[in-house]
This record gives C-alpha cells, sequence and structure tokens, in this order.
C-alpha cells in the first residue's frame, strides 16, 4: 500500500460549482483539496483569496493545501489561515523572510509548504528545509492547469530526495503540474509524496478510479 497522497486542484473544476467540486474531492477518496492562489503579479493570471478557501472548509474535510502564487505571501498567512487552510506553502521566489513565515504558519498549527518555480534550483531551499513540512516543486510554469510536465524538473524531486535524506529530515514532496495517468508513474518514482492534479482530475468522470490508481 502506497502513502501517496492525491491532491486534486480546484483551479481546474467548473468555477460556477465550487459546492459540486468539493463533493466530488471527497466522493473520488482524495484526502486532499488544492487551491491555487493567483494575485496577477507573482504569474499571469488570478484567482480567488481567503473566502473561497473559507467556503471550501464548510463543505469538505479534506485537507486543505493551500498554493500561493502571489508576491510578499506573508502579508496574507493570518487571513489564510483564520479562513481555515490547513497546510499553506509559498513560493520561496516570491518572501525574502521565508524562514518568518514558516515559522508563522507552524504557530498557527498549520503544515507549512515551500515551493520552487522550475527554474530555481531546489539547492536554494537548503537552509529552509528545516522549517517547512511540505517542499512543492513545480513541473510547469506556474499561473494555468492543463500545461504539460517538464520532465527534467523531475531531476529536481530526485536531488530532492537525496537531500533530505542525508539531512535527516522528514518533509513531504509535492509535485504540481502536468500530471495525469501517463506521467504519475514517473513523478512517483522520482520520489513525490503528494500528486497535485488539476485538468486530469476534474476532467474524468472515473475520479474514483483515477485515485484509486495513482495511490496505489
Ligand atoms: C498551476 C497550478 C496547478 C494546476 C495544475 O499554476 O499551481 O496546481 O492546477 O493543473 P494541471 O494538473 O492541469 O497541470
Ligand atoms: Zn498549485
Amino acid at each position: 500500500m502506497s502513502n501517496t497522497i492525491v491532491s486534486p486542484s480546484i483551479l481546474s473544476a467548473d468555477f460556477s460549482e465550487f459546492g459540486k467540486a468539493a463533493n466530488d474531492v471527497d466522493a473520488s477518496g482524495a484526502k486532499w483539496l488544492h487551491m491555487d492562489v493567483m494575485d496577477g503579479s507573482f504569474v499571469p493570471n488570478m484567482t480567488f483569496g481567503p473566502p473561497l478557501v473559507s467556503a471550501m472548509r464548510k463543505k469538505t474535510k479534506a485537507f486543505l493545501d493551500v498554493h500561493l502564487m502571489i508576491i510578499q505571501p506573508g502579508r496574507y498567512i493570518g487571513e489564510f489561515a483564520k479562513a481555515g487552510a490547513d497546510g499553506i506553502t509559498f513560493h520561496y521566489e516570491a518572501e525574502i523572510h521565508a524562514q518568518k513565515y514558516l515559522d508563522e504558519i507552524r504557530g498557527f498549527g498549520l503544515k507549512a509548504g515551500i515551493a520552487v518555480v522550475p527554474s530555481t534550483p531546489v539547492s536554494a531551499l537548503e537552509e529552509t528545509l528545516p522549517f517547512i513540512d511540505l517542499a512543492l516543486i513545480m513541473t510547469v510554469n506556474p499561473g494555468f492547469g492543463g500545461q504539460k510536465l517538464i520532465p527534467e524538473c523531475l531531476e529536481k524531486v530526485k536531488k530532492l530526495v537525496k537531500i533530505r535524506e542525508s539531512a535527516g529530515l522528514d518533509f513531504k514532496i509535492s509535485v504540481d503540474g502536468g500530471v495525469n495517468e501517463s506521467t504519475a508513474g514517473s513523478v512517483k518514482s522520482a520520489g513525490a509524496d503528494i500528486l497535485v492534479i488539476g485538468s486530469a482530475f476534474f476532467e474524468n468522470s472515473d475520479k474514483k478510479g483515477l485515485v484509486s490508481r495513482l495511490q496505489g
């Protein structure tokens, strides 16, 4: 039995039916729900903020895996914690004082995550790793769902697995972007613990089958 966690990304849901998306996630057997917050500055797209996290908190028991793609994310940690996030992940590239805000996230009793875009090396994270519960490796340039996974990014996952082992740490590694049934095998064998899946989840009519195959 694998410990792989599937985290469907609400970015690919029908935005006129968020309640249905929550039910679909719960019914699929997925234990996490990934929520992409975009500000139109850090990434060329905009989505939603704390009010939707708060609304989804009422609709699902899933672990709310909030992925902040916003500049200076430290400004909003408290808002997302109050809204009911279970984990907050922000970008290394977007925050000078990462350690301070990772500590703040943990101070709220939540899981703290750091994310990197494809062009940021995982070595940049080394001094931050003792303060995280989750490292999110983007395998597409963030902003939109439905893009093709950049296979070279999986080398970063493999490197991070080695760094984690040599440092004796136990954070989880999440892979986000272009994960589907064809790419999931290589993503898992690279060492991902969490698979974020947007379009491949919401476009699949057999979500339960998909989740059980990916968790297996
Ligand atoms: C992209 C987001 C992803 C996105 C993944 O910027 O961070 O979470 O929803 O979507 P797919 O799985 O379609 O690549
Ligand atoms: Zn994401």
